[in-house]
C-alpha cells in the first residue's frame, strides 16, 4: 500500500520536527512546509492525506491553507496552544477535523492521525460525510457491524442518511459482491407487500399469472433493506418474524418452505420503540430487529457539519452541472447553518443543487437562498405539508417534489434565457377577457383568433376594444414587461387592486408590494393617480 502523506506546517518548529520524526518512523511520507509561503504548492504537489497545523491557527495563512483542502476530503489536525480558551469553537470555526492541545504526544498524535485518515477514507468510500462526533460514532459502528450478519436497525428522521448507512454496511461486508435489495414497506398494500417480500406461486391470487420471486429470494446471500419497517401490517409482521428467526418462509400460495441466507437491515423514520408502545409493531419483532442499532441524529443537532456538507455539495454539483463555482459567502453559509432543516441532509443537498444551478454569480450569496430557508432561522418548523394531503410528506416524496420544482425552475430559467436571446420574436399578448388564459407566443406564433396584439412603444398600454394589450419590445426587461402588465390590469379594472391581482393570478399583497417598488423606483402607476 502507498505510504500515507502528511503535510506538517512549521509554525511551531519544535513540534513540527519532533512529530515529523515520529511520522517517518511510523512509515508515513511527510513534508514540512511554512504555512506562509509554499503550503499551497505543497498541497497541490503532494496531495496529502492529512494536514497538520502545528500553530498559528488564528493567522490568515492557516485559514488560507485550510481553504485549499476544505471540501472535507483531506483530514486536518490542529495543535492548540494550552491557553486556548475554547478548543471546540476553534475546531468548528476553522473547519478542522480534530484539534489537540500542546504539547502533543508524538505516539498519540501519530495514532490519532492514522485514525483520522482511515475515517476520511471510509467517508469517501461510503459517502457519509461529517466530522461531528455523532457521525464519527456512526462510522465506527458501521465498521464494527459490517463484517457480521446480525440484523441492524437504523433509526433517524427522513433524509438523515439511513439508506446511505444501509448501503455502507453492505458495501463493507463480506456480502458486498452479492445483491443489495431495498424495499419500502410503507409503499405497498398488505397483499402486494407480502408478494413483494416473499414472492408468490402461479395462481395464488387473481393477478398472479406467473410464479414470482420475492425480494428475500432475490437478496439471497446478500442484504435486504426493509425501509419504513414500522409500517408493516400485523399479518406480515408474523411472517417477517419467522424469516428473522428461521431464515425460512413460504411464497404466497406456496407449500414448500424456502431457505435463504439474507442479512436484514431495517430502517425507520419513526422510533420503533414508539411503534411498539402504540401496538403498531409486535414486541417480539421489535427485539428481533433491534439486535444492533444505529441512530442518525437530525441535521439541526449537528449543525457544525453543515459548512462541510455545503462545500462538498457545491463542489459536487458545480462539477455535475459544469458550472464553475467559487463557493459561498460567509453570511449565506451562516444562514444555512442556522436553518432548521426539517428535511435534513436531503433537503440541504437539494437546496445546494438548485442554488448552484440558479445562482446568477459564481458564489452563493444570502439573496440566493430562498426566502423560506432564510426566514426560518432557528424557529421551529412545521413538517412539510402538501395541500390536499392529509399526512406528512415522506423523504422519497420530498425528493420527488423538490426535484420536480427544481426541474420546473430550470425550465423557466431556460425559457427566460431563450426569451433573452430572441427578444424580437416574442410577444406577450393579453387576450380578451372571455378567453380563459393569456398566451405567451414564442417564435412568432399565430395570434389567437379573438386576441389582439397591439404594438406600442416600450410596452405601453394601449386601449383596444375594451381591454388592454401589453406588447413586448426588443430591449425591454422582464421587470418592465411585468410593470406594463400590471398597469394594463389596473387600467382595465379601473384601479381596483383586488380585481387586478385576481386577474393576474397573483396575491393582492404581491401586487401591492410591486406597486410600492415601482413608486420607490420613481414614477407612479398612471391608472392610480
Ligand atoms: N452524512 C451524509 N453525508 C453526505 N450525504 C448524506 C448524508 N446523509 C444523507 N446524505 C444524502 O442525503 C440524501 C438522503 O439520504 P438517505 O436517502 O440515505 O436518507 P433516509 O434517512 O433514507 O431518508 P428517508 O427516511 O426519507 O428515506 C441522499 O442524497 C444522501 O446521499
Ligand atoms: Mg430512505
Amino acid at each position: 500500500m502507498m505510504a500515507r502523506r502528511i503535510l506538517i506546517t512549521m509554525d511551531d518548529l519544535e513540534a513540527a520536527v519532533r512529530l515529523n520524526a515520529a511520522f517517518e518512523a511510523a512509515g508515513f511520507a511527510t513534508s514540512m512546509v511554512s504555512a506562509q509561503d509554499d503550503a499551497k504548492a505543497a498541497v497541490l504537489r503532494d496531495d496529502p492525506d492529512l494536514v497538520l497545523l502545528t500553530g498559528g491557527l488564528h493567522e490568515p495563512a492557516a485559514a488560507r491553507l485550510l481553504g485549499l483542502v476544505r471540501d472535507g476530503r483531506v483530514a486536518t489536525l490542529g495543535l492548540l496552544e494550552p491557553t486556548e480558551s475554547d478548543p471546540a469553537a476553534v475546531t468548528y470555526r476553522m473547519g478542522l477535523t480534530a484539534a489537540v492541545p500542546k504539547p502533543a504526544d508524538a505516539v498519540e498524535t501519530v495514532a490519532l492521525c492514522r485514525r483520522l485518515i482511515e475515517r476520511k477514507q471510509l467517508q469517501e468510500r461510503t459517502g457519509i460525510l461529517g466530522d461531528h462526533p455523532a457521525i464519527q460514532e456512526v462510522l465506527i459502528k458501521i465498521e464494527q457491524m459490517a463484517p457480521v450478519s446480525s440484523t441492524v436497525l437504523i433509526e433517524g428522521e427522513s433524509g438523515t442518511g439511513k439508506e446511505l448507512v444501509a448501503r455502507a454496511i453492505h458495501d463493507l461486508s463480506p456480502r458486498r459482491a452479492r445483491p443489495f435489495i431495498a424495499i419500502n414497506c410503507a409503499a405497498l398494500p398488505e397483499t402486494l407487500l407480502e408478494s413483494e417480500l416473499f414472492g408468490h406461486e402461479k395462481g395464488s391470487f387473481t393477478d398472479a399469472v406467473e410464479r414470482r420471486l420475492g425480494r428475500f429470494e432475490i437478496a439471497d446471500t446478500g442484504t435486504i433493506l426493509l425501509d419504513e419497517v414500522g409500517e408493516i401490517p400485523p399479518a406480515t409482521q408474523v411472517k417477517l418474524l419467522r424469516v428473522l428467526e428461521e431464515r425460512e418462509f413460504f411464497r404466497v400460495g406456496g407449500v414448500t418452505p424456502i431457505k435463504v441466507d439474507v442479512r436484514v437491515v431495517a430502517a425507520t423514520n419513526r422510533p420503533l420503540r414508539e411503534a411498539m408502545a402504540t401496538g403498531d409493531i409486535r414486541s417480539d419483532l421489535y427485539y428481533r430487529l433491534n439486535v444492533l442499532s444505529i441512530y442518525l441524529p437530525p441535521l439541526r443537532e449537528r449543525r457544525s457539519d453543515i459548512p462541510l456538507l455545503v462545500r462538498r455539495f457545491i463542489h459536487e454539483f458545480s462539477k455535475l452541472h459544469d458550472r464553475p463555482f467559487r463557493g459561498i459567502e460567509p453570511a449565506a453559509l451562516q444562514m444555512l447553518v442556522d436553518s432548521p432543516w426539517p428535511g435534513n441532509v436531503r433537503q440541504l443537498r437539494n437546496l445546494v443543487e438548485s442554488m448552484v444551478v440558479l445562482a446568477p454569480t459564481s458564489e452563493i450569496r444570502p439573496e440566493d437562498i430562498p426566502r423560506e430557508v432564510r426566514e426560518q432561522g432557528r424557529e421551529r418548523l412545521l413538517p412539510v405539508k402538501v395541500p390536499g394531503m392529509a399526512r406528512e410528506v415522506t423523504g422519497q416524496e420530498l425528493t420527488y417534489i423538490v426535484q420536480s420544482l427544481l426541474d420546473l425552475r430550470l425550465q423557466v430559467e431556460d425559457l427566460r434565457r431563450r426569451l433573452e436571446e430572441h427578444p424580437q420574436r416574442v410577444e406577450v399578448i393579453e387576450v380578451p377577457h372571455e378567453a380563459p388564459d393569456a398566451e405567451v407566443l414564442v417564435g412568432g406564433g399565430a395570434v389567437p383568433s379573438g386576441g389582439a396584439a397591439l404594438r406600442g412603444a416600450e410596452g405601453q398600454v394601449r386601449p383596444g376594444r375594451g381591454r388592454e394589450a401589453v406588447v413586448y419590445e426588443s430591449g425591454m426587461s422582464m421587470a418592465a414587461v411585468e410593470r406594463a402588465t400590471i398597469e394594463a390590469a389596473l387600467a382595465e379594472t379601473g384601479g381596483n387592486r383586488r380585481k387586478a391581482a385576481e386577474m393576474l393570478g397573483i396575491g393582492e399583497r404581491t401586487l401591492y408590494r410591486k406597486l410600492k417598488e415601482y413608486e420607490a423606483g420613481g414614477g407612479s402607476i398612471s391608472s392610480l393617480t
